[in-house]
């Protein structure tokens, strides 16, 4: 079986810069708590009504298509991750093609919610598909606009100042060198607890398993003989039970052991060492996740790839976006070796190791 490697790739962030300053305006934070426990300085919003989840991946994804010198009618299939997407269903792979004007095209289009992890599994995804000969250019995106689903209330304050816009695509092509390309990857969950860190509401049904689990909740659902109204109920929206929530520091506890276990699962399975490790980029959850990922692995400052402070978490888009802006930076040079690594909702976590 041959291997496949990343053969272009972009990044889109929109414009708006939205500062711990700003914030603290309209919430109960301060900039000294966001930066001393998560390293975010700032983060960008979409423009309302003129960007969307779809719209951003699109543009990520011309850049990605031109850098790998193809026209994105040449794309024969889309990977689309995220957790944002544009409507509850379709999902943002077909509007995305739509975006890039290749609906007439033979590809087809796939969308996934694997949270933070999203884009390693959609790299994996590509990967199985270019090696085993089944396609030739696998576009992967990750993207989010966050912005619009956020608690702005100080209830929500712990989640908000966490999560930023933004998109990152790569294209998967089959690689001519055997020596490089994608070396592995390797994907995993547990849906133990997929409650401490999930949107639960809108959705058809939540009550069920919260019920389940012996939990007390009220979103004011219907009579169990009614149907209907079943997404979104007036309680919904007269108590603000429609976003995303956490529990920080549980998500932390697990993240700081997840990240190094998926990485020394990847370097055993190929005969590799943290020493050959030339530059780690980690999804951007906290930098304090990040900083202790890099000790436990040993790595030096210089290895590690960090933009958390100027986006913020930005969920399935984090790993190419910060992928990217490495390449840019001349940071990823040919025979280096790449380890992308993620953990988030689920939870899911995964990690790629990359023979540039
Ligand atoms: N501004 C100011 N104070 C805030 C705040 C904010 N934005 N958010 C929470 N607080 C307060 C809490 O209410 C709490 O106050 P209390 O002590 O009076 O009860 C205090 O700060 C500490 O809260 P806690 O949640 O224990 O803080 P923490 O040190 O765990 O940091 C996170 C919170 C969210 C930054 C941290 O837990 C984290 O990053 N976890 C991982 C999250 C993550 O990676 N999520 C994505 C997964 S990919």
């Amino acid at each position: 079986m041959s291997r496949s490697k990343i053969a272009g790739i972009g990044y889109y962030v929109p414009e708006r810069v939205v500062t711990n300053q700003e914030l603290s305006g309209i919430m109960d934070t301060s900039d000294e708590w966001i930066q001393e426990r998560t390293g975010i300085r700032e983060r960008r919003y979409g423009k309302k009504h003129e960007e969307t989840t779809s719209t951003m991946g699109a543009a990520a994804a011309r850049i990605a298509c031109e850098r790998a010198g193809i026209d994105p009618s040449e794309i024969d299939f889309i990977v689309f991750a995220t957790l944002s997407p544009d409507y509850y269903f379709p999902g943002c792979g077909v509007l995305l093609q739509r975006e890039l004007g290749i609906t007439k095209s033979e590809a087809g289009a796939l969308d996934i919610r694997n949270q933070c992890s999203g884009f390693l599994y959609g790299l994996s995804i590509a990967d199985q598909f270019v090696k085993t000969g089944m396609y030739k250019n696998v576009l992967v995106v990750g993207s989010e606009m966050h912005s619009m689903g956020l608690d702005f209330s100080d209830r929500g304050r712990n989640v908000t100042v966490i999560f930023g816009d933004g998109a990152g695509a790569v294209i998967v092509q089959p690689s001519d060198n055997p020596e490089k390309g994608i070396l592995t990857t390797k994907l995993h969950s547990d849906g133990t607890y997929a409650e401490k860190l999930a949107f639960i509401n809108p959705g058809a049904h939540g009550g069920y398993h919260l019920t389940k689990m012996g939990e007390e909740f009220d979103y004011g659902y219907p009579p169990a003989d009614t149907y209907g109204e079943i997404f979104i109920t007036e309680k919904m929206f007269r108590d603000g039970q429609y976003y995303p929530n956490m529990e920080g520091q549980f998500v932390f506890k697990l993240a700081i052991q997840k990240f190094p276990e998926v990485i020394h699962e990847a370097l055993k399975e190929t005969g590799l060492q943290t020493s050959d490790i030339s530059l780690l980029v980690p999804h951007q959850a906290n930098l304090r996740i990040s900083q202790m990922v890099q000790r436990s692995l040993g790595l030096r400052d210089d290895q590690v790839w960090n933009n958390i402070q100027k986006y913020g978490n930005t969920t399935a888009a984090s790993v190419p976006i910060a992928l990217c802006e490495a390449w840019e930076a001349g940071k990823v040079k040919e025979g280096d070796l790449v380890c992308l690594a993620a953990f988030g909702s689920g939870f899911t976590w995964g990690s790629a190791l990359i023979r540039w």
